[in-house]
């Protein structure tokens, strides 16, 4: 009824031409889909911009929060804090979470654009990038994302259970941490090179009972790398950092864990002594070339090949993400096409063209880089691109029912969604489940208990 009110009185006000009234009368209705960092950012944001709108926040898992809850380590309580502020944006009048519902799986996009005016993907990056050498299925070989979402509790990996008992030894692609006796960190750059902050370098270093070897060798700086260190202050400290680490003593203790970071080394096979498990891999010696005209330099193969032997691999390369039906893609990159947030699907030879009512955020946007608070300022550019679009007037004409809509559609197809209520009855469960044993939590890690404590 109301909104047979807003019609009409949109075709009066638009014969007379006075759209910003006409923006004030009318809600417009957001569906936001992933309730990661950048999709409450957006989220946030949208509501502060505009009194005007209603935003539905979608998201496959019970739980919200993202990577905050399943990507950042558990003993970083402090990083966490955010959740707060995100619960805050959850449980705002104008503002709906819907768990337990896929885009992809659940609804499509487009039946969600013929449902919003607006629908904002933030949906993350939940698949990994690929080594794309021999063996790299052998059994014992995980990627970050399934090792991080095990030790985390995710419920796609709760029952990954990687073999860390018959393990003495686990080598990591890219660089970064554990628990068997012997890890090696491996990584194709220098020391020099490595893409980790000095804080995440420190709190590795500074693991008790683990003795840290590094070969000096690889310590020595070429021009360019001094030309590069020059550059960056943060490089720079974690290189002094390595530099430190490979010169002093080594602990003489017995019964130590050892952490060698071998640099200057890419996979070139896996390899397997019973034909299923891996049991090493096969590594080429790399030295680094500039890469054109683009200063950046990549790590070559010099045809000198080495092993190493292991029982568990860890690949740490990069997450990507995944395409949905209906959406522009761009799978060498893994991201989204875009144009400051606003999606834009080209067709190779002619000129982009923009997806209306359609933005993209997050790690979907930009890639699988950056801390949390990247995504505030990747939300700020995303959302004003939206807000510039609404004063352009571009919503105006459209008459879709929003949250309404979307009820409709979960009823239509018999599928039952988590309510932020239903998030918060798992919160109290897993807080209470973790007093008892001295924690602040203790996670429900199955598909079906999660459902089951959200509906108790
Ligand atoms: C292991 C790890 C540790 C990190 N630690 C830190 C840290 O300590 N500090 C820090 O500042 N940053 C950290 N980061 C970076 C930070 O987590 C990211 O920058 C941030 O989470 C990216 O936000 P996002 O919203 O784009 O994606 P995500 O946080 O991944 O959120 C995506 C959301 O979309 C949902 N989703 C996925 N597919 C669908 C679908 N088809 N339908 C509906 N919903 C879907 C997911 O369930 C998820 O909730 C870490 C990252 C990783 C990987
Ligand atoms: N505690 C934290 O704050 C925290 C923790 C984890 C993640 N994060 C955030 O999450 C983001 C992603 O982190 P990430 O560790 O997944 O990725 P990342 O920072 O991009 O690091 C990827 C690493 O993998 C290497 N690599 C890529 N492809 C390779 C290949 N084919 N062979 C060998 N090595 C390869 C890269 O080496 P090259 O440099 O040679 O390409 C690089 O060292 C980061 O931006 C970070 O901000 C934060
Ligand atoms: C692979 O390892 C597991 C134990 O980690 C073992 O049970 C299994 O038999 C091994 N596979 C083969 C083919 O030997
Ligand atoms: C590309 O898109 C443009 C504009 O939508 C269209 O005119 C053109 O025919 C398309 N070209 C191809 C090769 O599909
Ligand atoms: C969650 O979604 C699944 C699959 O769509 C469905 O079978 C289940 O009933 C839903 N459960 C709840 C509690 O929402």
């Amino acid at each position: 009824m109301r909104r047979l009110l807003f019609h009409h009185a949109r075709n009066l006000l638009s014969s007379t031409k006075d759209l910003s009234s006409l923006q004030s009368l009318r809600l417009l209705h957001v569906c936001i889909i992933g309730s990661g960092p950048a999709g409450f950012y957006t989220a946030e944001k949208m509501l502060k911009a505009d009194d005007k709108v209603e935003i539905d926040i979608l998201d496959r898992l019970p739980t919200p929060f993202g990577l905050v809850r399943s990507g950042v380590a558990p003993d970083h309580p402090e990083t966490k804090i955010v959740v707060n502020q995100f619960t805050r944006v959850a449980t705002n009048e104008r503002c709906s979470f819907y768990g337990n519902v896929s885009l992809g799986n659940s609804v499509s996009l487009p039946e969600l654009r013929q449902i919003y005016d607006i629908v904002v993907l933030a949906y993350g990056a939940e698949s990994d990038r690929s080594l794309g050498v021999l063996g790299e299925d052998l059994r014992g070989i995980y990627s970050a994302r399934e090792f991080v979402w095990w030790y985390n509790g995710h419920p796609d990996c709760y029952n990954l259970e990687p073999d860390l008992k018959h393990t003495d030894t686990a080598v990591i692609f890219g660089q970064v941490a554990l628990e068997p006796l012997k890890v090696y960190l491996v990584g194709r750059r220098g020391p020099a090179q490595a893409a980790c902050t000095t804080k995440e370098l420190r709190e590795i270093l500074g693991i008790k009972n683990v003795n840290v070897h590094i070969q000096e060798a690889d310590l020595v700086k070429s021009p360019a790398d001094e030309e590069g260190l020059k550059n960056t202050r943060i490089q720079r400290r974690v290189y002094e950092l390595f530099a430190k680490a490979a010169t002093s003593a080594p602990h003489p203790a017995v019964d130590q864990r050892e952490l060698h970071f071998v640099f200057f080394r890419k996979p070139e096979r896996f390899l397997s002594s019973d034909g299923c498990n891996v049991s090493g891999v096969r590594l080429e010696k790399t030295c680094l070339k500039e890469n054109g005209g683009s200063g950046r330099q990549v790590a070559v193969g010099t045809g000198e090949f080495e092993n190493l032997n292991c029982g568990l691999v860890l690949k740490s390369i990069g997450y990507k993400s995944l395409p949905v039906n209906g959406l522009p893609f761009d799978s060498q990159r893994g991201i989204v096409p875009n144009v400051k947030g606003r999606v834009v699907s080209s067709n190779q030879t002619e000129h982009e063209k923009v997806e209306h009512g359609l933005y993209v955020v997050g790690w979907l946007k930009r890639g699988p880089t950056g801390i949390i608070g990247t995504n505030l300022y990747c939300a700020a550019e995303t959302v004003m691109s939206i807000l510039e679009d609404v004063h352009k007037g571009e919503y105006v004409q459209s008459s879709k029912p929003g949250r309404e809509g979307l009820l409709h559609l979960l009823k239509d197809k018999n599928l039952r969604f988590v309510p932020f209520g239903g998030w918060e009855k798992i919160d109290c469960k897993e807080k209470m489940k973790g007093q008892l044993q001295n924690r602040p939590r203790d996670k429900i890690t199955s598909w079906e208990e999660l459902l089951k404590a959200a509906n108790e």
